[in-house]
Order: C-alpha cells, then structure tokens, then sequence
C-alpha cells in the first residue's frame, strides 16, 4: 500500500515542490483548494490529474484553513498518513495590514488542523511550517535553541502555531514536528517577496519593459536557500523514528543589496542604476539579519543544501527572462508589499 498525504497550501511554492515530491516517491497526494475568484492553480497545473482519471494520485479538496469543520471532515475522508501544513498568509509586511487576519490563518489554524487530527480519530504524522522569523531580533546564527522575539504579526501567529505543534505533541503524544525554515526561494516564489521581486524586474528591465525597481530596506540580512531542497528537509521529518523540531537554512548571509548585484549583473546591468528607495516598503518593526544553524539537521537527517545564493540568483534571472521570453509573465510594473 502507497502513503498518501494531505497538503495545506498545496498551490503554493512549497506545496507545489512538495507534492512534485510525494508524487515522485509514489504517494497519494491530496491538497487543500481554496476557492478564489480567479485561477490560483497555476504552480500545479502541470501535475493536474482530473477526476475522469482511472487511479488519481494527486487529488484537490476544496476547503479553508478558517473552515475547522470543512478540516475535520476531509481528515475523516482522507485519513492520510502524513500531514504538511503549509497553508498561511505568508507575507510579512502584509501580515501589518491584516494583523487579526495573519493571526487567524497563520496562526490559529494550526490549532484548527490538530484538533481536526483529534476529532477525526487518525493516526497520522504531521509538519508545521514554523518560520525563522520567529527568532526576530535574536542575533545570528539561530538554531533550536535560540530564543524567539517576532517582530511582525506573522511572526508572532508562527510562534504560536509552533508551541501549539510542541503542545499537542507533549500532551497527547502526538506526532507533530516544527520544521524551522529560513527563507527559501525558487522560480515560483511570490512575485512581492524581494527575490522574485527583483529576478522579474530584472527580466523585464533588461527587455526594456520597466525603468526602474522600487524596494525597501536594502540592508537586511537573510539566508537564502532554494525551495526544492528545503521540502526534501520536510519530508525527512515524518520519516524521523522521533518527532522533533529542526532548523533548516544554508548557514550563508547576504544582503538585499547583495541580491540585487548578482541578479543585475548576472545580464550585465548595473542595479545602481535602476534602484530606486520607496519607505512604503519598509515595515514597522524589521527583522535585521537571519542567518541558520542547521548542524542538527545535517546530523539527524542527513539533509544538506547544495544551491546558494549566487547561483539562486542566477536561476531566478534565468527562469524570470525564459517566462517574458515565452511571453507569459505578467504586465504590472510595480507589484506592492
Ligand atoms: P506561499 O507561496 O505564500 O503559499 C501559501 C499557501 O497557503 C498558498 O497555497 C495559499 O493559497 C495557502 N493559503 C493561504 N490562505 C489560506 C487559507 N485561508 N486556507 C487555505 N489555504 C490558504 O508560501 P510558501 O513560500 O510556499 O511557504 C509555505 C509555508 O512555509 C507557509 O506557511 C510559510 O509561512 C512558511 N514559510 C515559508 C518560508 C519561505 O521562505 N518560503 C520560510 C519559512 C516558513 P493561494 O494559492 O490560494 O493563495
Ligand atoms: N517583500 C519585500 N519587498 N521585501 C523588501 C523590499 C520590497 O520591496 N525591499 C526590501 N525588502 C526587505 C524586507 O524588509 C526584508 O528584510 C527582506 O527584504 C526580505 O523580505 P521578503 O522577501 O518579503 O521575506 P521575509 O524575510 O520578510 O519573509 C519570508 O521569509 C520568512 C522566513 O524568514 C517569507 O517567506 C515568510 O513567509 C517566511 O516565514
């Protein structure tokens, strides 16, 4: 008998790498939809599998994380041997204009699934997505150990979905694991996260589409990785003989300012040029630098990260200039948050 897994957030850029990889190890694969006026499928619309279909492996459910009941039910349904909750309002700065909303579906949903896990009656694994912005002003390097100070209302609704997983772990022996990812990015990274920001925008202003990138705060310092990698990193979690919670990160800083020379340069442009400070991008309280310690997931799961932040950059340009060249990439110049 194949595993079978459930998947929140499965169209995002975690959960569409996820599922490619669950697939590739002979998973079923059910992921959690929700309903949007437009078409929010696109990271896994290659994987489709429709209903018609003899023998479906990838299956999407529609439901909400705000939706508890929509969650017990479907768990009943599925009854999947692994769980990976990586459904959230993922956006820092946007979580300080929807604090109440980043603090329901980030945070409290988290509660919702285990109590589903509970109410449901099954015997599953299951993965938070914690985040390294949970240490905020802890200084650098973080690891297991460090002591978290959130600095946005995502963070702190991450830090509580993390000691709600560590809680339902304790008290009813559950097996729930926190994986502790710093940032990681891919050619199907949002466009208003500052990686994706920038590889597009160098897409098109070397295609002479944009004159300039507005950005904020050019100094902050983060530990880039490369999605694909870090879901492996998940995946070695439930497969663990304990549950545990780790860190995952390359252990590399570098700057915005870093980023956008090796992006920029990478086509032989000079960002300098282009560059421009807009202050609505900066946040009310920033997180300065993360920078990972993941020796105890290089230990316990023999996981390790190859991709760095150069050639990061390099593949993000590279995929960005593909899409514009294959005449899909989108028309608005200047994406907010
Ligand atoms: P993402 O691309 O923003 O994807 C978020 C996913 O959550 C999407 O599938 C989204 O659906 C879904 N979602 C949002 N609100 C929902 C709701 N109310 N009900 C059900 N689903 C909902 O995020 P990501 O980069 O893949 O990150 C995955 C997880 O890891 C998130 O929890 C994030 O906070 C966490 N994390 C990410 C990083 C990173 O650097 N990427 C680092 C640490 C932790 P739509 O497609 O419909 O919007
Ligand atoms: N988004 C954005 N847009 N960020 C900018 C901009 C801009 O125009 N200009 C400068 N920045 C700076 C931010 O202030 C921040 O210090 C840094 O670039 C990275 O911002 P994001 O790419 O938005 O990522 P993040 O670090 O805030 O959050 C991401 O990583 C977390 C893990 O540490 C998200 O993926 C979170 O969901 C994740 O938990």
């Amino acid at each position: 008998m194949s595993k079978s897994a459930f998947i929140t957030g499965v169209t995002g850029q975690d959960g569409s790498y996820l599922a490619e990889l669950l697939l590739s190890k002979g998973y079923t694969v059910h992921g959690l939809l929700r309903r949007s006026s437009s078409f929010n499928t696109e990271r896994i619309d290659h994987i489709y599998q429709g209903p018609e279909e003899a023998q479906r492996s990838f299956i999407l459910h529609y439901g909400d994380l705000s939706d508890g009941v929509a969650l017990v039910n479907l768990l009943r349904d599925v009854r999947p041997d692994e769980i990976y909750n990586l459904g959230a309002q993922s956006h820092v700065r946007v979580s300080f204009s929807t604090p109440l909303y980043t603090s329901d579906v980030t945070g409290l949903s988290t509660v919702r699934l285990l109590e589903a896990v509970r109410a449901s009656g099954i015997d599953t694994r299951l993965y938070q997505a914690s985040s390294s912005e949970m240490f905020g002003t802890s200084p650098p390097p973080q690891n297991e150990k460090t002591p978290f100070h959130p600095r946005s209302p995502y963070g702190c609704a991450k830090a509580f979905g993390y000691w709600t997983t560590v809680n339902y772990r304790e008290a009813y022996g559950l097996f729930a694991v926190n994986g502790i990812l710093f940032n990681h990015e891919s050619p199907r990274r949002g466009e208003t996260f500052v990686t994706r920001k920038i590889s597009r925008a160098v897409a098109r202003i070397k295609a002479g589409l944009q004159d300039c990138l507005y950005l904020g705060n050019l100094n902050a310092v983060r530990d880039w990785g490369y999605a694909p990698e870090y879901v492996e990193a998940m995946w070695r979690m439930l497969q663990c003989n304990e549950p545990d919670d780790y860190v995952v990160a390359t252990g590399e800083a570098a700057t915005v300012k870093q980023f956008l020379e090796l992006a920029f340069s990478h086509v032989d442009l000079d960002w300098t040029e282009f560059v421009r400070y807009d202050p609505s991008y900066e946040r009310p309280s920033e997180v300065n630098a993360l920078i990972g310690d993941a020796s105890k997931a290089q230990e316990k799961l023999s996981w390790k990260p190859s991709v760095r932040v150069q050639e990061l950059a390099r593949i993000m340009v590279d995929a960005d200039v593909a899409l514009l060249a294959a005449g899909l990439s989108g028309q608005n110049v200047r994406v907010s948050a």
